[in-house]
């Protein structure tokens, strides 16, 4: 994982280069624009000493500055106007030779007023979210290359359903959550066997949630337990960078293979603070387990099975194991 000093480094060398982007496309505009009409470039040179003789302004008194100053900006908008008027009768459009910012509020600095930008604020937790992905194993799926022709169209007797029918429905739950994200039902528990596809719908809503720019915390119950029990009894490396509180933060999180952490009452309890931290936000989570609700409540209380039935849909995934299908045990 990396540390804060490095998050920050990667998020303002993504600033300097969306500003050095901006800055080449400003100068390939006005050669383009020079090129089809030269006098574009004359007004812009003019443009540019009218910012000389601003500076050489301030060196005078405040009354013959003003006067100054307001002379400068006539002549400035004059120019302006001109130089628009070419752009029009050129076919140009009027902001070609100021390409906007990706973020206006801050110019692409990352701070407005000395406080952080909205834009370094997503940058930086999309750089986390980048980062934990690619420290948990997994890569993102899609909801394309997941096969509902893997299902048997034969009823299972204990659902009374058959698994290509229960698997459609939750597919296409699944994809409306993830089009409708972040305005969507509270999440899910997805439970069932093995290899009936959990991980990979889950991650298939996280790549397309992560494409909206919203954040997506995935994690396994065994590898957050880990993590809060380091931190808890003081054995963190990353004391400078509040994982924790991204969990809690994150637009999405995902807690896999929940069931499968060591059972202990403290990695049980870690589990559901996070859990109950995050439920009052309103921020959706996605709980994948191999345990069905009853054996839930059995491993983890009825307080606690409860407030998770209560407030996520539960899907069971019904099937045989996929991954002998891909030719793969993973
Ligand atoms: N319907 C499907 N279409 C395509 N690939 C699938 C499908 N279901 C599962 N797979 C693939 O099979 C493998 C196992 O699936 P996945 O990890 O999603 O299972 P799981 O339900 O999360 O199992 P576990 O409970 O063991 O974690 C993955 O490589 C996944 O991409
Ligand atoms: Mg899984
Ligand atoms: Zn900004």
């Amino acid at each position: 994982m990396l540390s804060k000093k490095e998050i920050y480094k990667q998020a303002y060398a993504e600033l300097s280069q969306r500003r050095l982007k901006r800055q080449l496309k400003k100068d390939m505009h006005l050669k383009h624009a020079v090129s089809v009409c030269p006098e574009i470039g004359e007004l812009c040179s003019k443009l540019g000493k009218t910012s000389i003789k601003l500076s050489k302004s301030l060196l005078y008194n405040s009354d013959y500055q003003l006067k100054i100053l307001n002379r400068i900006s006539h002549e400035n908008i004059k120019i302006q106007n001109e130089i628009n008027e070419l752009l029009i009768k050129n076919h140009l459009p009027r902001d070609f030779l100021f390409p906007k910012a990706e973020c206006e509020k801050c110019d692409d600095y990352g701070f407005v007023n000395n406080e952080k930008c909205s834009c370094l604020i997503k940058l930086i937790k999309s750089i986390i979210t980048e980062d934990l992905r690619k420290s948990s194993r997994f890569n993102l799926k899609s909801f394309d290359d997941f096969n509902l022709q893997f299902y048997s169209k034969e009823i299972d007797e204990p659902s009374q359903i058959s698994p290509y029918e229960q698997m459609s429905k939750i597919f296409m739950i699944c994809k409306e959550f993830a089009n409708k994200f972040p305005y969507c039902s509270n999440g899910f528990v997805m439970c069932g066997l093995t290899g009936l596809g959990k991980t990979h719908l889950s991650l298939a809503i996280a790549s397309e949630v992560i494409s909206k720019g919203f954040t997506v915390i995935y994690s396994t119950s065994s590898e957050i337990t880990r993590n809060m029990a380091d931190r808890y009894f003081g054995h963190t490396t990353n004391s400078d960078v509040d994982y924790l509180n991204l969990i809690v933060e994150s637009d999405l999180f995902i807690l896999d293979d929940l069931g499968a952490e060591f059972d202990s009452s403290f990695n049980k309890s870690a589990i559901f603070d996070i859990f109950n931290s995050r439920t009052p936000l309103n921020r959706p989570t996605i709980i994948n387990t191999n345990l069905y609700p009853e054996q839930l409540q059995a491993r983890y209380g009825e307080r606690v099975a409860s407030r998770i039935f209560s407030t996520l849909d539960t899907f069971s995934f019904i099937g045989v194991d996929n991954r002998f299908r891909i030719g793969k045990k993973q």
